[in-house]
């Protein structure tokens, strides 16, 4: 079982694909972690996106892993050292969607990818999941929502995890300026696969989406 969860940022695809998985006992992959892990990456060791005899080389000394804690968290590892809240900074979002947009790093995390899901069950959530990397998946979604609400969400979000409150026009303009690069670079460009399914959450809660994916795998 392979199912694929597409979309732009601020979406929820992250929280929608983990629940799925957890109700369907299978694995969950977020893609976007391993863009972010490899941008961090790439910016402490000071590689520029247009250096690729240093972008190969960090290819193949990165070893990205998904593990769970003791306390039963998700972690991303990145080589021994965990990365999980380092990657999730606003300048990391705006460098892996950078950096995602080069060949060399594409093609050997597409490769990492499917050697992470190879012959299991597996949600896996991103922006070519359904598209270029696993277009033999069983079931695809595309998540979509209208930007600005996206924007809200986010707010919420970094409202929740660190009490401070944000300028929503600035999250707006952020996630255009994500959305613009994700759809326009030449590679894998972001954009729903022929046969996926599209729901736009736009006025769906969190549990509304996961029943109505729930619903058609099942
Ligand atoms: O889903 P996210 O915000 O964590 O992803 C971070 C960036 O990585 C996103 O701006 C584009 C890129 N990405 C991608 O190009 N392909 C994927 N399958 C997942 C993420």
């Amino acid at each position: 079982m392979l199912i694929t969860i597409d979309g732009p940022s601020g979406v929820g695809k992250g929280t929608v694909a983990r629940i799925i998985a957890e109700k369907l006992n299978i694995k969950y992959l977020d893609s976007g972690a391993m863009y972010r892990a490899l941008a961090l990456y790439a910016d402490l060791n000071n590689i520029k996106e247009d250096d690729t005899e240093k972008l190969k080389k960090l290819l193949i000394d990165i070893h990205i892993q998904f593990i769970k804690n003791e306390d039963g968290e998700d972690k991303v590892l990145l080589n021994t050292d965990d990365v999980t809240d380092e990657i999730r900074t606003n300048e990391i979002s705006k460098l892996a969607s950078k950096y995602a947009s080069i060949e060399i790093v594409r093609g050997i995390l597409r490769e990492m990818q499917k050697r992470m899901i190879r012959n299991k069950d597996y949600v896996a959530e991103g922006r070519d999941m359904g598209t270029y990397v696993f277009p033999e998946a069983n079931f695809k979604f595309y998540l979509d929502a209208d930007p600005y609400i996206r924007a809200e969400r986010r707010a919420l979000q970094l409202k929740e995890m660190l009490g401070i409150k944000f300028n929503i026009e600035k999250i707006l303009n952020e996630i255009n300026e994500r959305d613009n690069l994700d759809k326009t670079r030449e590679l894998c460009p972001l954009h729903p696969a022929e046969d996926a399914i599209i729901i736009d959450t736009s006025n769906l809660n969190v549990n509304e989406v996961v029943d109505e994916i729930y619903k058609k795998v099942k």
